[in-house]
């Protein structure tokens, strides 16, 4: 039987990126059973919640999530009871137990130039965020008055250890465990607890500790030198867009968000639903198409399928394909064929 796919477009470019990365998985010869359902804002205007019983209780039966992107102007308020795209985000992470992250940042050699920084200081990247998505500052209680708010950050023992296991266990070097410990109590509940699984239980991986400002900063001087990065939730969301200008744009970052083995992840681009671009058709669907190979790859275990996609992808940048957030002038169709005619 084929499997199941849930395929959440949500807003902004989200549609115009789902729709060419359908062609290009129908293109690597794999058929899946699509389900697609209204996510986010779209969910708003048709149910007035960002992610429905149904939608949810779908996505727990599926083999695989596909998600592109969510919010807009539309939906933005300050109002705390009004439904936002974003909560569809957070239901969907802890009702499917995705505590874990992955944010692969590997530049493409082809774009070493389209990046800010100095190809010198990109060469050899491959860096591995994980990012801790289910606890902290986006889970604990809020309160609100007239003049005063209030984000409650909580982690608990064993949130901390089983993320910091995922980053043990994906580490090839070394793991940079990022923290606020000279601040923060919940850094310093996890500076202690990445060390005691550490010691017990991956002493042979090196592992160093650096604090979350000095590693903003080594992130865009000295990148190379990162393997795997593990952090909690707020800080590996700041982190990895900062990451994404040594790819050449924030358009080329893919992620998984995993739980227990077993149970369906879910794929997505980092980058958002890009307000300022959408319904024009310009927008680059590269992360959206590695989003697609890392869902092949960790999700539905056909690694030559993920791997086509990913060469198809590499082939096209080295012929010169780039968008417009990349400095050129390629649209999404452009983009979409570059990719499908190197598969
Ligand atoms: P964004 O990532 O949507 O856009 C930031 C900048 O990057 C914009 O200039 C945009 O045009 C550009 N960009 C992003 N993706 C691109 C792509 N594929 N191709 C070309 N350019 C691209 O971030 P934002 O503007 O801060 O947020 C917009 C909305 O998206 C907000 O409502 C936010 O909450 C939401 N958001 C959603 C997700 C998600 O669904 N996982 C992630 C981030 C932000
Ligand atoms: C992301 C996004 C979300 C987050 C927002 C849209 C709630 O920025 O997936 O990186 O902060 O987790
Ligand atoms: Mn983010």
């Amino acid at each position: 039987m084929a499997s199941k796919i849930i395929l959440l477009p949500g807003d902004g470019i989200g549609p115009e990126i789902t729709a060419p990365t359908l062609e290009l998985l129908d293109a690597v010869g794999t058929k899946f059973d699509y389900e697609e359902h209204l996510f986010g804002g779209a969910s708003i205007d048709a149910h007035g919640i960002a992610m429905t019983d149904e939608t949810l209780a779908a996505c727990q039966a599926a083999d695989a999530v596909l998600l592109a992107c969510v919010g807009g102007p539309k939906w933005d308020t300050t109002d705390a009871d009004k439904p936002r795209p974003e909560q569809g985000l957070f239901r969907m992470r802890k009702g499917l137990g995705l505590y874990a992250n992955l944010r692969p940042v590997r530049p493409f050699p082809a774009l070493y130039d389209a990046s800010p920084l100095k190809r010198e200081i990109i060469e050899g990247t491959d860096v591995l965020i994980v990012r801790e998505l289910t606890g902290g500052l986006y889970f604990g209680a809020k309160t609100r008055t007239k003049d005063t708010a209030s984000d409650l950050c909580e982690y608990s023992r064993e949130e901390i250890e089983r993320i910091a296991r995922v980053a043990f266990r994906a580490a090839r070097r070394k793991v940079t465990s990022v923290d606020k410990a000279n601040v923060l109590e919940t850094s310093r509940l996890w500076r202690e607890v990445v060390a005691e699984l550490h010691a017990a239980e991956f002493s042979q991986v090196p592992l160093e500790n650096v604090l979350v400002d000095n590693a903003a900063m080594q992130l865009v001087s000295n990148p190379a030198d990162f393997d795997v990065i593990v952090t909690e939730n707020l800080f590996g969301d700041i982190l990895s867009d900062e990451a994404a200008t040594l790819t050449g744009s924030i358009g080329m970052l893919p992620s998984a968000s995993i739980g227990e083995p077993g149970k369906p992840g879910v794929f997505e681009p980092v980058h958002g639903s890009a307000p300022d671009i959408a319904g024009q058709g310009v927008a680059n669907p590269l992360a959206m198409f590695l989003s697609a190979a890392m869902m092949l790859r960790h999700g539905l275990n056909l690694e030559a399928e993920a791997a086509a996609i990913e060469s198809a992808v590499n082939r096209a940048l080295a012929e010169g394909l780039r968008t417009r957030d990349l400095g050129g002038s390629a649209d999404t169709r452009a983009a979409t064929q570059a990719v499908l005619s190197n598969l």
